[in-house]
């Protein structure tokens, strides 16, 4: 990816762009970030204004390298040091106390940041242009509580002339936000489900791992973690086997026009038998968690441009694989 034509000289010039205090939106593995050097107080203050985010949210601070984490962290237990020689670059973010080259304009006046280096070649380019002593404040690139983007085409649709650029690094492998991780001592405490398995950090910390209640992350202020985060503007509801298509066919008598995400085999088959039901769209999704969770957010973006008037989203199975897309859908389905 960072040989394609123009891509070298695109990164050299957003690097440039970002030292003097402009906004970079930017791929990763997980969605595009919106990227503004930690130093520029002016800089980080112009990305909560363009996504519209109250100031008090803290961002997450990208970095080049695992090696690099005490630049930007004072304390790190060694839970979290396995973490990051684990998983980084990766799609994990690790809150901890925040090291003094990061303000409290980034973190929100929380004396913790989230920290993370990103797996896209586009990324670490990026991060490696700017040298080892800058780092990136970059939320998704989205309006606040929005769904995230995906893709280049996403960020500009959503903020346009809004950024001074946007480094087009393809679709997104990984298509949802990274796992956040906190730590009450060496115990991680997941704050957001994400694209590092449950499974994977337990395994990694012996079973050390916690997932955060309500009330805990509140106090941290995560706020992925508000009810309604990661919504659709067109309402959306969960619902299950047969009373999926139970209410869409009370919603198509209303003249409501519908689209039906569902992704298993059984819901299928019971749409293939309402064929001729006109003003009732299905959208087939993957039955494995890690393609649906790929393909979420770009399908959300997609039926709100149609103009559907009701998403009814099959609830996805009570499996741990799938934690991070049930998450995302519960938030979804929460929207006012
Ligand atoms: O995958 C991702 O994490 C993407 C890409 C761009 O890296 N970024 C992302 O950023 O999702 P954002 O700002 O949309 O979500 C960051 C989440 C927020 O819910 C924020 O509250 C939480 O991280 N967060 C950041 N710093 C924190 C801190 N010090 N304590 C608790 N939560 C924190
Ligand atoms: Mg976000």
């Amino acid at each position: 990816m960072t040989s394609a034509p123009g891509m070298h000289d695109q990164i050299v010039h957003a690097a440039t762009l970002l030292k003097a205090g402009g906004i970079v939106a930017f791929p990763t593995e997980t969605v595009y970030g919106l990227g503004a050097d930690i130093s520029s107080s002016a800089a980080v203050r112009r990305i909560f204004e363009i996504k519209k985010r109250p100031a008090d949210h803290p961002l997450i601070v990208h970095f080049g390298d695992a090696s690099q984490l005490r630049r930007w962290a004072r304390v790190i237990p060694d839970a979290a040091m396995a973490l990051a020689e684990r998983f980084w670059p990766g799609p994990l973010t690790l809150i901890l106390p925040r090291a003094r080259q990061v303000s409290e304009y980034v973190t929100g006046g929380q004396e913790t940041v989230g920290l993370r280096v990103p797996n896209h070649p586009v990324a670490l380019a990026l991060l490696a242009e700017l040298g080892e002593d800058r780092a990136l404040a970059a939320p998704s690139a989205n309006r606040f509580g929005h769904v995230s983007p995906t893709m280049a085409a996403h960020v500009h649709q959503e903020l346009g002339d809004a950024v001074d650029m946007i480094l087009d690094g393809g679709p997104c492998e990984i298509g949802l936000e990274s796992t956040i991780v906190g730590f009450e001592g060496q115990t991680a405490i997941v704050l957001r489900p994400g694209g590092i398995p449950l499974a994977s950090l337990a395994e990694a910390l012996d079973g050390n791992v916690v997932l955060a209640d309500g009330t805990r992350a509140q106090r941290v202020r995560v706020s992925g973690s508000l009810a309604s985060h990661y919504a659709p503007a067109t309402p959306l509801e969960l619902l299950a086997g047969e009373a999926l298509w139970q209410r869409a066919l009370e919603l198509r008598t209303r003249r409501l026009r519908v689209a039906v995400v569902s992704w298993s085999a059984s819901s299928r088959e019971r749409r293939a038998e309402m064929m001729d039901e006109k003003n009732i769209l299905n959208v087939s999704m993957p039955a494995d968690a890690l393609q649906y969770g790929h393909r979420l957010y770009a399908t959300l973006r997609n039926l709100d441009n149609d103009g559907f008037d009701r998403l009814l989203v099959e609830t996805p199975p009570d499996d741990p694989a799938w934690l991070a897309v049930s998450d995302r859908l519960r938030r979804a389905a929460h929207a006012p």
